[in-house]
């Protein structure tokens, strides 16, 4: 796809590595503390401008230097950011724990992000109309991501979502939306109610959402790659060897990757989306992790 909005999160991440997770009530000491630019939203759109597709972001941030930082690094990676509204609040922060096995864990604090409303999306609407593809998660409110998929697809683009965090069941009408609808195996199993062990368990699970009138679900399986699961049958992409050091923002790296390779083949999409996400998590933190299309071309070749 040559271009992309996406509507979402921007949140300054806390990223604490550690050799393993406490217990509950267990003080451990941490490795290392690091800042980066993160959130979901964000992280999608930096990947996307990173691998040269035409980005903007709709999203909201607060008056404060982490507001600032988020925005100059998307606008590194050629993202349009005249969708990105300052508010009173502060800007999102997540808290993420990071282990050896390159595992993460994470608590996020909405700030701004929880500020964008409906009407944002109305103010915003010609970012929406100028792209191909309106990309999102669900680090806003649900009515806003709502409100910016009926937008998209009364306008004819495609509508992707990443629906994490899996807050449960998701709203029919969202689902009638979805072009494209990208969970790993735990966020399936809150969307469904089913269980996302197995191949076959994923595929029944997915099926119950392409009844519900989503056009494809991509289950992002970790370390055993990505399943496509279409109405005419499903495909699954094994993924490149890498040694994970951190995990955090490699689905969002993918759902990008995947976007911006998409022409109608499944599985080109599906193989450069693993790469790029395979580069992703062999790197720290959530933005800094994410490669260029060149560093992706190159680790495929
Ligand atoms: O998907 C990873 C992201 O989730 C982090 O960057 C963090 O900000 C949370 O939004």
């Amino acid at each position: 796809m040559k271009s992309a909005v996406v509507v979402g999160s921007l949140n300054l991440d806390y990223s604490i590595a550690l050799q393993r997770m406490p217990q509950p009530g267990e003080t451990i000491a941490a490795d290392s503390l690091t800042l980066n630019p993160g959130g979901k939203g964000a992280n999608q759109a930096y990947a996307l401008g990173r691998l040269g597709c035409q980005t903007a972001m709709i999203g909201a941030v607060g008056r404060d230097g982490a507001g600032d930082t988020l925005i100059r690094n998307l606008q590194s990676a050629g993202v349009d950011c005249s969708g990105v509204l300052r508010r009173e609040e502060p800007t999102g922060q997540a808290f993420i724990t990071v282990d050896k096995q390159g595992e993460n864990s994470i608590i996020i604090l909405h700030g701004a992000n929880y500020t964008l409303t409906p009407a944002d999306i109305e103010e915003k609407r010609a970012l929406i109309e100028a792209a191909d593809c309106l990309v999102m998660q669900l680090e806003v409110p649900m009515e806003t991501v709502l409100a910016a998929a009926k937008l998209a697809r009364a306008a004819g683009k495609t509508v992707v979502l990443d629906p994490a965090p899996a807050p449960g069941p998701l709203p029919e009408e969202l689902l009638r939306l979805c072009d494209f609808i990208k969970p790993n195996e735990t966020e399936l199993s809150l969307l469904t109610g089913m269980p996302a062990g197995s191949r076959e368990e994923c595929e029944a699970a997915a099926k119950t959402l392409l009844q519900k009138g989503v056009g494809t679900v991509l289950v992002s399986l970790g370390a055993k790659g990505a399943l496509a699961v279409t109405p005419h049958g499903s495909v699954l992409m094994p993924p490149p060897k890498v040694k994970a050091v951190d995990s955090t923002s490699a689905g969002d790296c993918f759902t990008a990757a995947f976007v911006s390779h998409w022409d109608g083949g499944l599985e080109p999409a599906l193989r450069y989306a693993n790469a790029a996400a395979a580069i992703a998590v062999s790197r720290r933190g959530a933005q800094a992790s994410i490669p260029s299309a060149a560093e992706v071309e190159d680790f495929i070749q």
